[in-house]
């Protein structure tokens, strides 16, 4: 953050306020209007955060009208065509791309993280079998700060390392564990032997019965998934995990919380949202149904999968995905998948639309992540999970981030308040 000198003027009841500007490397400039209510004596209004950043940041950064990603200033299709998942979240939370012996040491260290406590087992058999499995994520990951008291004290550099691998470590093996209880199947243990994406197929997948060969391709297919979903600025789920993290939170309630928020419908949910939409749908013919529903004020549906608070030009990850869609169907046979068909097609009548174009509303990343996911065998409760996962290295890289920083405090915004003013208590018989 360069402080550039320049500043704005606020002129209020006669009165002139300057308000610093401060120069990004990369976006808009800012207003700091960290002094403005003690100075004017009045708060700035901004529902949803719209026109409001809330930290600096050097982690991501997104140029919403170019379509770009960037994570530590690489572009995600490089990352996402040249790197690995596992690479991409040391880039994320050291902040330069690894040498081969750094590499080698930090996957050392996740491989070696990623059984959970065996009492943890037990957790599960709390839930309902048809509970969601974002439920069941949700709890587990909470709990593990009832387990790992080791890596709770945040002021300790040492223990926010190692929670940051155990979390990294771990989640995979409980979604696994979540996805395994939902259909009744025996847990299966991590394997030091297979790398990050093969070895969570393989306790999703395999079965003491038999055994299961991971498929190189889907297991690269699934690593560009984890990749493509690592971070991405300050989205609700990252901005709750660092809102829950300002009290001083540990960080295992702090992820459980960004797990919850990541689950809603306009966000992380958004994947299994837009699959069953594209099954609702599904043919083409019925297309034109679903986009005047999507036009209709009057209705609350929704294109899921469609638009973006940042990318008002096509998000970069659905352009990887997109091509992810055709190589990992074709490989599997089933390039003909109906919902495919219906994807591309809403995808080419949406763009071509004229509501659309105005609004700027194009696919996003989980307009073609289920597909993929359905293509490799998980039910559609699945896919928010895996979401969260790959998500959970870019809320410890924001959370690490905010917790080094000198001027963190806790975040407590303020309002609008449209209430009753003072009024005396009237005794029961008087109402
Ligand atoms: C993710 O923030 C992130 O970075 C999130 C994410 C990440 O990696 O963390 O990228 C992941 O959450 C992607 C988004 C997944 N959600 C969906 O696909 C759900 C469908 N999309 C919409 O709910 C919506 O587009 C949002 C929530 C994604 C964005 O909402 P905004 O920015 O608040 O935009 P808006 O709701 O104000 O919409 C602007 C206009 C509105 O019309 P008007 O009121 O101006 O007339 O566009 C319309 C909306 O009605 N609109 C849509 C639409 N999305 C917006 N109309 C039809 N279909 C849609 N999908």
């Amino acid at each position: 953050m360069t402080d550039t000198q320049k500043t704005a003027t606020l002129s209020l009841d006669g009165k002139s306020y300057e308000l610093p500007i401060f120069s990004p490397t990369a976006g808009p400039d800012v207003l700091d209007i960290r002094k403005l209510y003690a100075q004017a004596g009045v708060f700035t209004y901004d529902p949803g955060f719209t026109s409001t950043a809330s930290c600096d940041s050097t982690i991501t950064f997104i140029d919403g009208g170019k379509g770009e990603l960037l994570h530590r200033g690489y572009p995600i299709d490089q990352l996402a065509s040249q790197s690995h998942y596992l690479e991409v979240c040391y880039l994320l939370l050291y902040g330069e791309l690894p040498s081969a012996t750094q590499l080698e040491d930090f996957e050392n260290r996740v491989t070696r993280h990623t059984m959970v406590h065996e009492q943890m087992h037990n957790f599960f058999r709390g839930f309902r079998r048809d509970a969601h499995p974002m439920a069941t994520l949700v709890g587990v990951v909470g709990a593990m700060s009832a387990f790992y008291h080791d890596s709770t004290d945040i002021s300790d550099p040492w223990q926010r390392e190692v929670a940051s691998v155990r979390l990294i470590a771990k989640l995979p093996t409980i979604a696994a564990m979540a996805y395994k209880y939902s259909i009744g199947q025996p847990f299966v243990y991590p394997r030091n032997d297979l790398d990050y994406a093969a070895n969570f197929l393989h306790m999703c997948f395999s079965v003491p019965a038999e055994e299961y060969q991971v498929d190189p391709i889907l297991s690269r297919a699934m690593d560009r998934i984890f990749t493509l979903h690592a971070d991405h600025e300050q989205n609700a789920s990252t901005s709750t995990v660092r809102l829950a993290s300002s009290s001083g939170a540990n960080p295992f309630a702090a992820i459980a919380a960004g797990i919850a928020c990541l689950w809603g419908p306009a966000h992380g949910g958004a994947n299994q949202a837009c699959l069953e939409m594209l099954k609702e749908i599904g043919s083409v013919d019925r297309i034109p149904e679903f986009i005047a529903r999507a036009k209709d004020k009057e209705d609350p549906f929704r294109l899921m999968g469609f638009g973006h608070r940042v990318y008002k030009n096509t998000d970069p990850r659905a352009t990887v995905l997109k091509q992810s869609a055709d190589e990992v169907l074709e490989l599997l046979g089933v390039e003909d998948n109906p919902l495919l068909q219906v994807a591309k097609e809403l995808e080419r009548t949406a763009l071509n639309d004229p509501y659309f174009k105005e609004k700027k509303l194009f696919p996003n990343v989980d307009f073609y992540s289920g597909i993929i996911l359905e293509a490799m065998g998980f039910p559609t409760s699945m896919f928010t999970p895996i979401f969260a996962l790959s998500r959970t290295v870019g809320w410890i890289s924001q959370w690490k981030e905010m917790i080094a920083d000198p001027q963190n405090k806790i975040g407590r915004p303020r309002q609008l308040y449209l209430g009753e003013t003072a009024r005396d208590y009237s005794d029961i018989e008087n109402r």
